[in-house]
């Protein structure tokens, strides 16, 4: 019974057959248990645990540091293989981010251009709840930028999200309005691309601008004038058209530049006065340009007193609001230097007006606390 399962060897001896069991090992040696008779002495059930449980760690390590979005290897962030987008949005986002499916880096379907000041952060923002859109978190500067440009288009692919064949892609990078460059650049890459420009009452605009400018500044102990003088030439008392803050503020000549490269069906103009204002309002005129359900309701919005603008209504009760560097501040305006800049902005704003075949109600009343007292 001990060596029933042996090999057995047989010997014929006087014409009878004598069977002789003869144990399989001879020597010493410890055996191997292979699972078959024929397989490479390699295969046994130890190695091959010892593989499945390298297998399960390394493919439990790679959906971890790729959900997490912590490991930007090229693992996790390669064109075409299968994905898992980072960091759910909603509940929505969540379902299609639990199982994996084909996501890929595409160019926008749509820009941001700017204008700088004008909401651009908060229309970003309040884009990204739309289960529909993924968006660039960076401010990419892939057109105006002859360094960055000079990098190709693959550079600026791999700079945007992950996307689903039904979603669209946005970036937003305010520069681009008023650079000479991209409007060209951008058509060569995409002449039916869609473009989104919000504006906002152009003194108002301004004066943002130069309080972000200010801020930057004072935080590095440099010094910086004011306004004021910055906007008015003291010698002439004319309004410096070419000082940037200023300079950004005249939509029409910056608008009129890119409508040479684009019809204007495909520019949206946000208004970015109504977007603190009312939200909800600006972002499903926005949902109906991109062709997209209307999925943002008045819900997704609530207004943080503290802060004094709408934040986004997270669902668990929560809301995120916009960081401290937008809805800053500003400095007080001499009145006289805000009606001589709205006399200066009016026949631009006309203009504009004219030019995109919408009205806004500019100048914007300004609070009084936003002007100097006069003695
Ligand atoms: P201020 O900080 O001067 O008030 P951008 O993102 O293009 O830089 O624009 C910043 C401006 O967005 C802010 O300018 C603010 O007026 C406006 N804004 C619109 N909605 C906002 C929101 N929900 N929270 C904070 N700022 C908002």
């Amino acid at each position: 019974e001990m060596y029933s399962s042996l090999f057995v060897q047989s010997m014929v001896f006087n014409n009878k057959v004598k069977y002789t069991a003869v144990p399989l090992e001879a020597d010493d040696t410890p055996t191997k248990k292979t699972l078959c008779s024929h397989c490479s002495p390699y295969l046994t059930k130890k190695n091959i645990s010892a593989f499945v449980i390298i297998l399960i760690l390394s493919t439990a390590f790679f959906l971890v540091a790729c959900i997490g979005g912590n490991f930007q290897s090229k693992v996790c962030s390669d064109n075409n293989s299968m994905h898992l987008i980072s960091k759910p949005q909603n509940k929505y986002h969540m379902q299609k981010n639990l199982k994996i499916a084909h996501s890929r880096r595409r160019l926008p379907h749509c820009i941001i251009i700017g204008v700088r000041k004008g909401g651009t952060r908060a229309l970003l923002q309040y884009l990204k709840i739309h289960p529909d859109i993924q968006v660039a978190p960076d401010e990419i500067h892939f057109f105006d930028s002859n360094e960055n440009y000079s990098k190709g288009i693959d550079w600026y692919r791999r700079r945007m999200p992950q996307s689903f064949d039904e979603q669209i892609t946005i970036e937003k990078s305010p520069n681009y309005f008023v650079d000479w460059n991209t409007p060209s650049r951008v058509k060569m890459m995409n002449a039916s691309i869609k473009l989104l420009l919000i504006v906002k009452d152009p003194f108002y605009r301004a004066v943002s601008d130069y309080a972000q400018i200010r801020e930057n500044r004072l935080e590095k102990d440099m010094e910086m004038e004011e306004f004021e003088d910055l906007a008015i030439d003291p010698i002439s008392g004319n309004v410096r058209i070419n000082y940037k803050a200023i300079n950004r503020s005249l939509y029409y000549i910056h608008t009129k530049r890119w409508l040479k490269f684009f019809p204007l069906d495909q520019i949206h103009i946000v208004d970015g006065d109504n977007l603190v204002l009312r939200p909800f309002e600006e972002m499903e005129k926005v949902e109906t340009f991109l062709g997209l359900r209307h999925y943002l309701s008045d819900d997704h919005f609530v207004f943080d007193r503290k802060k004094g603008f709408y934040c986004i209504h997270r669902e668990n009760g929560a809301h995120k609001c916009l960081n401290r560097t937008k809805g800053r501040p500003h400095p007080k305006i001499d009145p006289d230097v805000m009606n001589q800049l709205n006399d200066f902005f009016e026949p631009y704003n006309q203009q504009f007006y004219e030019l995109v075949g919408k009205t806004f109600k500019w100048p914007k009343a300004v609070g009084k606390r936003s002007l100097k007292r006069k003695h």
